[in-house]
């Protein structure tokens, strides 16, 4: 077959987008340099959890619109080429943006005029731009013209991907307005609206939208650390701000990572002006591990040899990744501490304890990552049941709803009874 379009980099965003473009009709090529990921969607298994993808690669295996390579210049064979290669940063506050350059280089031999490349990842300010300038100078292929080249950011939360496709409005930057309508016309598939800009204004609108929901957790971070301070209660402060107020709401608190919140305002602070703003927010919300190994150690006095149960290694609600996720930056910080730590996770791919084995005689239990499994006061009854008698109960997501950041297994059980 001839593809329509290749993906190239079968992760989170590209696997998802290929097998959405190949429900729509179009012939797919996925390409990836993991032999195990290939090997694992080649078999029709998803290689990570993403609401409704499993049915949906079963039903693109047996249309036979998704063909597979690990060889980067096979992508040529389409005339148009999405990447969704890994941008992670550096820490120097800097992007990284070697395997979007590896992919160029192994592109370059086999572009011809016609050719469109669209930047699916998050990347920073000027990066479509240089991809454009890259091509002319290394090939002589002009972005608008011979070739076209066009960012189009993938701004679909995990776990959403097949609600939101549809429907999200598709941000489209080329450079040169053929660029930005070849990019459009591959998108339009999928029947969201599809807003026209420029390539930087792409790129920060995608970078912005991720700054803005990294802010908006650390504000409820900050205060659930002043409430601690204050010997107040974050639950109920926050209620005093929202309650019938009509001025927009303040969040609520909890573990605020994740590999794109937690690398993404790099992009924008590679440049800043101000410098510090940002990393500020990151500081706050990377100290709310700390911030709740000390206030456990307030309560039950030295962690060494206490049995602390973690509940979740997610980086958020019901998903399997766990990449940047706080949970395990509060496992380390609580094995510093000696205590002994027992993780459980029903998603993820490392292996935990089951919920029975975490929460059997502990003497602390933190809700690290709010998974619908850990929701509601049923779940506190059998911690009660189970835990040491006088177990603490770490719960920064309100996850129980009894509104206690550390409470007591008992007090939290008359509470959330009451
Ligand atoms: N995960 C999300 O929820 C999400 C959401 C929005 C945007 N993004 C952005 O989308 C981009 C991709 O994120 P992701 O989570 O899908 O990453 P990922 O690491 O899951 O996927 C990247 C894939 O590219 C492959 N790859 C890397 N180098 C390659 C090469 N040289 N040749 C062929 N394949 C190669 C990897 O094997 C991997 O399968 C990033 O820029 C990210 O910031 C991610």
């Amino acid at each position: 077959m001839t593809p329509d379009v290749s993906i190239v980099g079968l992760g989170r965003v590209g696997l998802p987008l290929a097998l959405s473009f190949a429900d729509r009709g179009l012939n797919v090529l996925g390409v990836d340099n993991d032999a195990d990921r290939l090997a694992t969607v080649g078999e029709g298994r998803m290689p990570f959890e993403e609401t409704g993808a499993d049915e949906l690669l079963a039903r693109v295996h047996a249309s036979g619109r998704l063909e597979l390579s690990d060889r980067v210049p096979d992508a040529a064979r389409a005339e148009s080429i999405v990447l969704t290669l890994g941008t992670p940063s550096f820490s120097h506050i800097e992007i990284d943006m070697r395997d979007i350059r590896s992919v160029l280089d192994d592109l370059l031999p086999v572009l011809r005029p016609g050719h469109s490349i669209v930047l699916r990842s998050t990347i920073a300010p000027g990066t479509t731009e240089f991809v454009a300038g890259y091509l002319e100078r290394r090939r002589d292929l002009k972005a608008g013209e011979d070739v076209f080249v066009a960012h189009a950011p993938e701004r679909i939360a995990a776990g959403r991907f097949l609600e939101e496709i549809g429907t999200l409005p598709c941000i489209v930057g080329g450079v040169g307005e053929a660029s930005t309508e070849r990019a459009a016309a591959l998108f339009e598939v999928f029947g969201a609206p599809i807003q026209r800009t420029t390539p930087v204004q792409a790129e920060l609108a995608k970078i912005w939208t991720n700054i803005l929901r990294y802010a908006t957790f650390a504000l409820p971070n900050l205060l659930m650390m002043d409430c601690e301070q204050y010997g107040a209660n974050v639950f109920e402060v926050i209620d005093l701000i929202n309650r019938d107020y009509p001025r927009g709401g303040i969040a609520l608190p909890g573990l605020t990572a994740g590999t794109c919140l937690r690398k993404d305002f790099a992009f924008s602070e590679e440049r800043s002006h101000a410098p510090g703003m940002l990393l500020a927010v990151s500081r706050v919300n990377e100290s709310v591990p700390l911030f709740l190994v000390e206030g456990m150690k307030r309560r039950l006095g030295n962690l060494r040899g206490r049995k602390v149960a973690v509940l979740g290694l997610a980086f958020k609600r019901d998903t399997d990744d766990e990449r940047d996720s706080l949970a395990h930056k509060l496992v380390r910080l609580l094995e510093r501490e000696l205590a002994d730590v027992v993780p459980h996770d029903p998603h993820v791919e490392t292996v935990t304890a089951s919920f029975d084995e975490a929460i059997a005689d502990a003497d602390a239990v933190v809700v690290a990552t709010n998974h619908s499994e850990f929701s509601g006061p049923g779940v506190l009854n059998v911690i009660r049941d189970s835990s040491a008698a006088e177990c603490l109960i770490v719960d920064p997501w309100n996850a129980f709803g009894a509104g206690q950041v550390f409470a007591y297994v008992a007090e939290l059980v008359a509470l959330s009874a009451s």
